[in-house]
């Protein structure tokens, strides 16, 4: 009997109590004046997690639909779009501007390796005419952060809009939209914000407005301007998941009442010491050193461990669930979400279970090592916070 299930995917992430109460409210009336004051709320607190004062729109999809909404208001046919490629959300994304007519220049990186500024330098200069770039911040699927920072300068000094999918990023790493400079970053609602899936936020700057203006991709339930039209009244276009922005209006809070920075730094000690117990198992981490997500790890087993008898055992017997992988190394990792509400405890329980397994499956003794290894990363101060 399983009582409690530790749910250690990235994404949807756990939901705590608070958030579960705030999204079982009774209906209201989306035209209303209790919706509009949810609407209102929800985007400034989404705009201070953005560091941002562009407008935010609140769309009823999960991330996909965000980044298609940047794709449908800002491309047109034929137009050249720059698609950075280091995972299999980046070339979701790539795949996403090539079914609206773009001609997509993709630049890759190794799978574990981030894309570098210096390369989408050479390639914007060798494609003069596309305006837009599109970034993967936190590359899920690999477990590697891009340096989001210089790929930005870089784009911006080469006057392309840059849209940033932040989907696993926003809440649990800065992203820091008007100092960098994003002229589009997208997120969704499962992910560090602790809510359900259904609602992704799209904060659009400016010069994506205007690029907006002149697209002719074919839109009509992610535009962008019906959605800014309505938000003027209060509303949205459609009848917007209601439950889901009560639960992302909880989860703000406590995301602010943590304090920011506390929220980051938590997310990255809890990083740390996963990597570290990982490795003190013999995983290998799969992203590069100095790109390791503050989010998910991703870490590839020993050639003789079979990663989905693995998965279900941690599952069935130890009521930890953690992802797999995607695309070509699908049934060759496990990726280990820490994003949203987690404690120490919660990484210590797995990195536990997970050394257990080992043994269960008689590939390695159990004797401690991976806990060993994470304590020195593990601080109390986040134990109380989450939940
Ligand atoms: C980096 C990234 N982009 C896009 C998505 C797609 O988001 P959704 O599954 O909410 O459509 C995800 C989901 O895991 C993601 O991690």
């Amino acid at each position: 009997m399983i009582y409690q299930q530790q749910l250690r995917i990235p994404g949807p992430t756990p939901l705590p109590e608070r958030v579960v109460r705030a999204a079982s409210r009774p209906m209201i009336d989306h035209r209303g004046p209790e919706f509009a004051a949810l609407l209102a709320d929800v985007c400034a607190g989404v705009r201070r997690v953005f560091e941002t004062e562009n407008e935010v729109l609140v769309l009823t999809c999960s991330g996909s639909g965000g980044l298609e909404s940047a794709i449908a208001n800002l491309v047109s046919p034929g137009d050249e779009v720059v698609a950075c490629v280091c995972g299999n959300f980046g070339e979701r994304f790539a795949g996403m501007a090539a079914a609206y007519g773009a001609r997509v220049v993709r630049l890759e990186a190794e799978w574990g390796q981030p894309v570098e500024p210096d390369d989408l330098r050479r390639t914007l200069a060798a494609y003069p005419a596309a305006r837009l770039v599109l970034v993967t911040h936190n590359e899920t699927s690999t477990g590697v952060t891009n340096p989001l920072e210089g790929l930005v300068r870089v784009a911006r000094e080469a006057e392309r809009v840059v849209v940033v999918d932040a989907v696993s990023s926003a809440s649990s790493i800065p992203v820091e939209v008007d100092r960098l400079g994003v002229d589009v970053a997208v997120s969704g609602s499962q992910k560090g914000w602790m809510a359900p899936p259904g609602i992704a936020f799209v904060a659009v700057g400016p010069r994506a407005w205007a690029l907006s203006e002149r697209a002719r991709a074919p839109r009509y339930y992610l535009d962008w301007r019906r959605a800014r039209q309505e938000a003027e009244k209060g509303m949205t276009p459609w009848t917007p998941a209601i439950g889901v922005l009560y639960a992302v209006q909880e989860g703000l809070r406590m995301l602010e009442e943590e304090g920011l920075a506390a929220v980051y730094a938590r997310h990255r000690r809890l990083a740390d010491a996963t990597a570290a117990g990982v490795e003190a198992l013999g995983f290998q981490l799969y992203a590069a050193e100095g790109y390791r997500s503050a989010t998910v790890t991703a870490a590839v087993p020993m050639p003789e461990l079979d990663v989905d008898a693995y998965r279900r055992l941690l599952r069935e017997r130890y009521g930890v669930v953690v992802g797999g992988g995607q695309g070509k190394m699908t049934g060759k990792m496990v990726r280990i979400g820490h994003l949203g509400a987690v404690a120490e405890g919660d990484v210590a329980q797995v990195l536990w279970a997970m050394e257990r397994a080992l043994e269960d499956l008689d590939v390695a003794p159990a004797d401690g090592r991976a806990l060993a290894a994470a304590g020195p990363h593990l601080a109390p101060e986040s134990v109380a916070v989450t939940r």
